[in-house]
């Protein structure tokens, strides 16, 4: 499956960045994000822990969409594919990525914002992207306006979006998916505060559909 393919099956297009500083908050913070309707978590490699809190996710949760997130090398790349990633996330790309994603069976989204990195990313066949970071990177209009160019690109926005704003994004067909760090925050994974992370995710799957029905009228 591309990346197009696998963000645009997801039930709620939302996609929490998570940094993990215990391996213990793993399973039971995956478990509070799935019980509150969001299927697809992008665990940060900001920390050790990353590649192990993905492990732990994946066989405790195999149908969930667990992907790896701030890969920056190839050897991130590999040992996120070993680790069971489905799928990858840069907030930028190199050749390294480039050509450790084309030895990978496992979807790959390099970050680009602008023409030259886009197009850099287009000549080696991927046309969904990672915008980043993309409220000060323009925004929803910076998106729109590489659109008219680049008809072609899907975007997975991250990087200051909230609850408050994503409706910018969702709003444009050339955005797959959002992401961001709003649904984890670090004082209530630090509490270890389940209940109330998994109600961020319902209030934000909640939002997300009064979205689409605004957008549907
Ligand atoms: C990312 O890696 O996508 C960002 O760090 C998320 O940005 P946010 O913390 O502003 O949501």
């Amino acid at each position: 499956m591309d990346a197009r393919a696998l963000l645009e099956a997801l039930p709620c297009p939302v996609i929490p960045v998570v940094v993990i500083d215990r391996l213990a908050d793993a399973v039971p913070l995956a478990e509070a994000l799935l019980r509150g309707g969001v299927s697809a978590l992008e665990i940060t490699l900001r920390t050790p822990e990353g590649f192990a809190a993905i492990s732990a996710m994946k066989s405790a949760f195999p149908e969930a969409v667990i992907g790896a997130g701030t890969v920056c090398s190839g050897d991130d790349y590999r040992r996120s594919v070993e680790a069971g990633a489905d799928f990858i996330v840069s907030p930028g790309a190199s050749e390294q990525l480039f050509s450790a994603a084309a030895k990978h069976d496992v979807p790959f989204v390099p970050g680009a914002v602008t023409g030259s990195e886009v197009i850099s990313a287009l000549e080696r066949g991927y046309v969904t992207l990672k915008f980043f970071p993309a409220e000060t990177s323009g925004g929803a209009p910076a998106i729109k306006a590489l659109s008219g160019p680049f008809p072609q690109l899907r975007f997975m926005p991250t990087g200051g979006i909230t609850l408050e704003n994503m409706s910018r994004y969702l709003d444009l067909d050339s955005v797959s998916a959002v992401g961001g760090s709003w649904l984890t925050p670090s004082n209530l994974m630090a509490a270890q505060r389940w209940d109330d992370v998994s109600q961020l995710a319902s209030t934000t799957v909640a939002r997300v559909r009064e979205i689409n029905m605004e957008s549907s009228t």
